[in-house]
């Protein structure tokens, strides 16, 4: 189906073949770092209604460099929503200023509901626990550049899998491909949403339900650690009942195959030893730097433009 003229709105609206082809668009851009003017009559909206850093830097920074113009804002507190205005207006003018409308927000659905409003392509950004089809889509990249396959691999998807969007949508993409095995660590608390698990099953991924990431790391080549998404919670005892419950250290590590790698859609906060930083298995930082390469691949794919 192609992504031109596309909304973005969960990583399983799309195809292996889709993503093969935005990975190697991703690899030119990434050989050939440049200004392009590509997308130079483009207007890019970044609505961020929640906070962020690298999603919409990266956005802004691969924008950029395809020529487009930005605009936006970093809260909704910048908006008229403040005044009242309701969310539908709001989209209402993006649509009318903009070509690409980006948005993040903490209701599940928000992307969706945009994206029935607006004519232009909407792109999800994270609504709510939901999904980040774009951060599934750099996190897929990193495993394919690091590795130079996503098929066979086995995983580990540790943390927060009840109230993480970027753990769920990792785990949907994974389902586009053939990983050799998945496990699900978390504390009972915070397992995997049941739609999640359902879409496993009917995809057939083989996949395990695990409280420790001590019983499965020797089994694992990628370790996709995720924080705990304290601001979801809606009860806050939950909360100080899970906090610090998992911590990934070096020594873990150690345990594990020689070719481990740790990815995380950061920011992390105390799931991760700092130790683990500069070793060999930590991937995230390059993993981060990996969003403007396959973002502008997105971008431009959407347009319909190619490098
Ligand atoms: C994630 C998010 O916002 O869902 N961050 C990101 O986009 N890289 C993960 C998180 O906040 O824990």
């Amino acid at each position: 189906m192609g992504f031109q003229g596309r909304d973005v709105i969960s990583i399983l609206d799309f195809t292996r073949n889709d993503l093969e082809e935005l990975f190697e668009v991703a690899d030119y851009y990434l050989r050939n770092r440049r200004a392009y003017t590509l997308l130079q009559d483009y207007v890019v909206a970044l609505a961020f209604f929640e906070p962020s850093t690298r999603t919409r830097l990266s956005f802004e920074t691969a924008a950029k460099l395809l020529g487009a113009k930005v605009i936006g804002f970093t809260s909704e507190e910048g908006t008229s929503i403040a005044k009242g205005e309701s969310l539908a207006d709001t989209i209402r003018m993006l649509d009318a200023y903009a070509d690409i409308i980006v948005i993040r927000h903490r209701y599940e659905g928000t992307a969706l509901f945009a994206a029935e409003i607006a004519e232009d392509p909407v792109i999800n950004a994270g609504d709510g626990k939901q999904h980040h089809p774009t951060q599934a889509m750099l996190d897929l990249y990193t495993v394919r550049r690091l590795f130079g396959t996503i098929d066979g691999l086995t995983y580990a998807v540790v943390g927060d899998l009840r109230y993480g969007r970027a753990a769920s949508s990792f785990i949907y993409g994974l389902t586009l491909f053939k990983p050799r095995k998945i496990y699900l660590v978390s504390p009972p608390l915070l397992r995997a949403r049941p739609e999640v698990l359902e879409t496993l099953r009917e995809r057939g991924v083989k996949f395990e339900e695990a409280s420790r990431v001590d019983d499965v790391i020797e089994d694992v080549d990628v370790l996709y650690v995720t924080r705990i998404q304290k601001e979801r919670f809606p009860d806050p005892i939950e909360y100080e009942r899970v906090k610090g419950s998992y911590r990934i250290t070096l020594k873990l590590l150690e345990k594990g195959k020689r070719e481990l790698k740790v990815l995380h859609p950061l920011p992390k906060v105390d799931e991760i030893e700092p130790a683990v930083d500069s070793s060999r298995y930590a991937a995230y930082f390059t993993q981060a730097s990996f969003g403007v390469p396959v973002r502008m691949a997105l971008l431009s794919l959407i347009a319909g433009v190619r490098p």
